[in-house]
């Protein structure tokens, strides 16, 4: 028998047990005669204590950082107690040890605060997991897992596996490809989603749905994305939007009871895409704090149903708004005192590339009640005090505004609120802020094709009163410049996002199911008959066979756990993660294949240069 007990267990109720433990050496200290070992496995950490008896063998074989080592011993009452570890009022006082295996010297210390840079770590990921801060973000992977099934297992809900090597699904990414040897010159494509089988899946009659899988997306990478990623994928038959919000409310609930022990009892707030775009500037809003974007002037036909906040529109005078389609604001509150360095800074923020404006302008609204503004040769103190009640600024605040063209302005509010939020402490990492988002339009415009595409996918259907603009209106853009007028970017869809603290955790849509609309919806996404048929056959043949009703959700796995872990990079939530150019630097991969195998896939490699 290798062991006893781990190195988590033993106690003080446990002193004068005899023990065999077995473990990894984390570190080694010699106070004169006497010899301290920390022995480390996956349950804890425990205490050795070599006496002078053990000397000579010590000298003859001695340990080393990561050695593997066997220890047999009693458990003594510590002296010296460690409170901050569980088994830290005992050690073993060690009658004998056995090296199990040598170790090199680890590239970097297996410490909470390691020395190894992220590259290193990387490279040597099967020891990064050894050490503790990783080794909990698993632990909490595997916790959202089980608490997942369970809930879902509960509710009646059958876990399907689909097959990886599949014709492509379209998310909107590329699609990773496998060239297949017996079919000389084909390619699988791996599934960004198992979007299309679970639909199949319903038509067949299993009416509940999932699968915790790997989807695969050649896209470009980022803290919050990885190539290969896991969803909660979801599926249900005979529902209306209202079932799926209910069911999945209640799985991130029960993963926060489980996960957490957070009893997540708010009502989980709903908002229209276009209000999310109004009041935050973006889909996936943080509302762990409020500070909403103030309109003061917007291209009306980006919001056709809105009013703005100045009631007389903006004054004149001042060349930078007049000449700005969009003039958003936020108010942030107690901040008014900024010094000239402080707001000079704000405005180096906002004019970094990542944000791309040409400026920031602001007004501070004075605890006495007076207006001071970064524009006031151009407006009068009553004007001032106007924009500041159309922004319900307090006294005590400042006014931060933001002027350019609509798209990018309106992005640029949004990430400077976000960054306000941080800056005053108002995005506490473990408060948790759910919230739906629905009604997002159905198509977006792709200028560079001139045509519609899907904004969630292709499958998703269009809000049952907006299905007949969509029957009686062609998908031709005759006027590019115009595309928000034509009635296809009017046409809202049946989709819903689920968002956490600001993050999109997860996705989903009620389905078209009848082979005539969705014949409609390939059209129009600029599909002739024959590549609809051709990439799409199988399941516009299943819509002929009795599809019932249906939709469903996916969530992302990763960044459900980063986020229920404090973290903003996915990349710490899961054991064998790609960098950011995608490649696995322990592995060495993507890597070149041998001229044999390239032949036998009847491939060959044509590089530029
Ligand atoms: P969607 O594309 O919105 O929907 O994906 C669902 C969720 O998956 C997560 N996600 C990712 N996580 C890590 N890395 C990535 N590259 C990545 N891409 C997406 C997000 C997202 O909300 N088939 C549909 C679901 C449906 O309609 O039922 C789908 O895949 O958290």
């Amino acid at each position: 028998m290798y062991r006893t007990h781990t190195c988590g267990v033993l106690r003080i109720q446990d002193v004068q047990t005899e023990v065999t433990l077995a473990g990894w050496v984390q570190t080694i200290r010699k106070f004169g005669a006497i010899t301290f070992v920390d022995l480390r496995d996956r349950y804890g950490i425990t205490q050795l204590l070599f006496g002078e008896e053990l000397n000579h063998r010590l000298e003859q074989q001695p340990l080393g950082r990561e050695f593997v080592v066997q220890i047999r011993g009693t458990v003594l009452e510590r002296s010296n107690k460690n409170p901050n570890i569980p088994t830290g009022e005992i050690e073993i006082q060690v009658l004998n040890y056995t090296v199990l295996n040598s170790s090199a010297v680890p590239p970097f210390t297996i410490q909470d605060d390691t020395d190894g840079g992220d590259d290193l770590r990387m490279k040597y990921r099967y020891l990064d997991l050894r050490r503790n801060m990783v080794k909990h973000n698993l632990e909490l992977r595997y916790a959202v897992n089980r608490s997942a099934r369970n809930y879902l297992h509960e509710n009646g809900f059958m876990d399907i596996e689909t097959p990886f090597l599949i014709k492509s699904t379209p998310e909107g990414a590329r699609d990773f490809v496998v060239p297949s040897r017996m079919n000389a010159g084909q390619f699988y494509a791996l599934p960004q989603s198992p979007q299309t089988f679970k639909q199949l899946l319903m038509v067949s009659g299993y009416d509940r749905y999932y699968q915790i899988v790997k989807c695969f997306r050649d896209e470009d990478l980022r803290a919050d994305r990885q190539p290969e990623f896991t969803q909660i994928d979801c599926e249900m038959s005979f529902v209306e939007q209202e079932d799926i919000l209910r069911m999945f409310e209640g799985l991130i609930r029960r993963i926060f009871k489980d996960v957490k022990a957070i009893d997540y009892t708010d009502p989980v707030e709903k908002i229209s895409w276009e209000n999310a775009m109004w009041r935050y500037g973006n889909d996936k809003p943080d509302i762990r704090f409020g500070m909403p974007v103030v309109n003061y002037k917007f291209p009306p036909h980006v919001f056709p149903a809105k009013q703005g906040a100045l009631s007389h529109g903006l004054p004149g005078g001042f060349k930078v708004f007049e000449e700005a389609e969009t003039v958003v604001a936020i108010s942030v509150p107690r901040c008014s005192d900024y010094s000239r360095k402080q707001t000079d800074e704000l405005t180096e923020w906002v004019k970094r590339p990542q944000i791309g404006m040409s400026g920031l302008a602001f007004i501070k609204c004075n605890p006495d009640g007076t207006f001071k503004s970064s524009f006031d040769k151009f407006y009068s103190e009553t004007q001032l005090k106007d924009l500041a009640t159309a922004a319900e600024a307090k006294a005590g605040d400042l006014i931060l505004i933001l002027a350019g063209r609509e798209e990018r302005t309106r992005k640029a509010i949004s990430e400077l609120r976000l960054e306000m939020g941080k800056r005053l402490g108002l995005r506490k990492e473990y408060e948790f802020k759910l919230l739906w988002v629905v009604d997002f339009p159905l198509f977006e415009y792709d200028p560079g094709e001139n045509r519609w595409i899907a904004r969630h996918h292709p499958f998703t259907s269009p809000k049952p009163s907006d299905i007949s603009i969509m029957i009686n209106n062609s998908p031709v853009i005759d006027h590019p410049e115009k595309y928000l007028e034509h009635p296809y970017a009017n046409i809202k869809a049946n989709a819903y996002d689920m968002v956490l603290n600001g993050n999109e955790i997860g996705g989903g849509s009620i389905r078209i199911f009848q082979r005539g609309l969705q014949e409609k919806m390939f059209a129009a996404l600029g599909m002739s008959r024959e590549e609809a048929l051709h990439k799409f056959g199988f399941l516009l043949g299943a819509f002929e066979y009795g599809a019932p009703p249906h939709g469903g959700i996916a969530f992302g796995f990763d960044r459900l756990c980063a986020i229920l872990g404090g973290s903003e990079s996915i990349r710490d939530f899961i054991a064998f993660p790609k960098n950011n150019s995608g490649r696995d630097v322990m592995l060495d991969a993507p890597a070149t294949i041998d001229d044999q195998q390239l032949e036998e896939l009847h491939i060959r490699i044509n590089l530029p240069g």
